[in-house]
């Protein structure tokens, strides 16, 4: 049965291979069978980009890598999250409902601050707008990396709350995790993340995939030892672009030693070069028609605004904003 499928993307910088394989790429198959949602969380970039210049570049960029992808923008509503300002006065309202303790446990909120941003209330609040992000829209799916399955559990309580609270309005989203590519390790072995500067950027040019891989950390391991493909970074990576033959037969040589990790480096500087080569090619077409790309971003926000006006317009009579005068009660 077709479903509500919804996501967000920051657009915070480059798409890498861990956007790819952990979100865009179930976002581009549940398209086919779904009513598929998909946004640029650009109110949730505002939480670490200060430069207008660049949160509208990377928005537009954002847009681009989509459609480049293969996103059908016929059938898939692709928008801009503030093109539809409803959902902010939705995060309003869920907040107000929001326990602090549910907000303070969060793992990406306390990461955030580690890495040195200050504890601004949007950065501690980020998972509230998700929240309205996701329930606004009545989504049922939300396809995502696992570093954000907190968010949608969070997501849960918030709408659970709410139904208890003001009657059934919400559909409790389920979170959709794929096991295989649920974290990515980036170039030094830990989740590939912008922020961490370890990407693999799915857009780079040959010549930068090629620096970026063979800086991939591997161990010490001799060329002619056998190695362990469970722990390589390499092997990890390679998995994602080679078919489930050539992987099996990379492990093999891996286990059998007299396999170097430069040779698996260089086979999968070839299969990103081949699997991103086309969509890179197609971006290079889509960049020349800026306003295309706008043209889709402009008719999505106004399917995706028809859709959260129409929830916007239950839960305000659900909480007590609007309302009919002739049918007030007496308190
Ligand atoms: P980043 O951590 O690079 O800033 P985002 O927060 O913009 O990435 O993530 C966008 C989507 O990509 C989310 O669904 C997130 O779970 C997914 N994602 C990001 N990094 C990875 C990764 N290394 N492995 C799997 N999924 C990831
Ligand atoms: N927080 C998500 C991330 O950093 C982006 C996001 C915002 C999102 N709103 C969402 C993802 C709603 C899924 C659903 O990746």
């Amino acid at each position: 049965m077709s479903k509500r499928v919804l996501s967000g993307i920051q657009p915070s910088g480059k798409v890498h291979l861990g956007n790819y394989y952990g979100a865009m790429l179930q976002h581009l198959e549940l398209q086919k069978e779904n009513e598929g949602f998909y946004f640029i969380a650009n109110y949730h970039a505002l939480t670490t980009i200060r430069d207008k210049n660049l949160l509208a570049r990377n928005t537009h960029d954002v847009a681009l890598d989509y459609l480049a992808l293969g996103l059908d923008p016929e059938k898939t509503v692709l928008f801009r999250q503030s093109d539809v300002p409803e959902v902010t006065e939705l995060a309003w309202i869920l907040s107000t409902i929001t326990p602090m303790g549910l907000l303070q446990r969060c793992v990406s909120y306390k990461e955030k601050l580690e890495r040195g941003l200050p504890a601004d209330h949007g950065l501690f609040a980020y998972p509230v707008l998700q929240a309205a992000d996701i329930l606004i829209y009545k989504s049922d799916l939300v396809p995502v990396g696992r570093d954000q399955k907190q968010h949608i559990e969070v997501t849960q309580d918030i709408a659970a709350k709410f139904n208890n609270t003001f009657g059934e309005i919400f559909v409790i989203p389920q979170e959709r995790i794929l096991e295989s590519t649920a974290v990515v390790p980036g170039i030094d072995g830990q989740k590939m993340s912008k922020s961490y500067d370890n990407t693999i950027e799915i857009f780079a040019d040959e010549k930068t995939i090629k620096q970026r891989v063979m800086s991939i950390v591997t161990d010490s391991t001799p060329l002619e030892s056998p190695k362990d493909p469970a722990t390589c970074n390499v092997m990890a990576l390679l998995r994602l672009v080679a078919g489930p033959e050539e992987t099996a037969e990379w492990e093999r040589r891996y286990r059998q030693g007299g396999t170097g990790y430069g040779h698996a480096k260089k086979r999968l500087i070839e299969l990103l070069i081949e699997t991103f080569g086309p969509y890179r090619r197609k971006r290079t077409e889509l960049e020349k028609d800026p306003r295309y790309v706008e043209s889709v971003l402009r008719k999505g926000a106004e399917r995706a605004r028809a859709v959260a006006a129409e929830t916007m317009k239950h839960v305000r009579a659900a909480v007590g904003i609007s309302y009919d005068p002739a049918e007030l009660e007496t308190a």
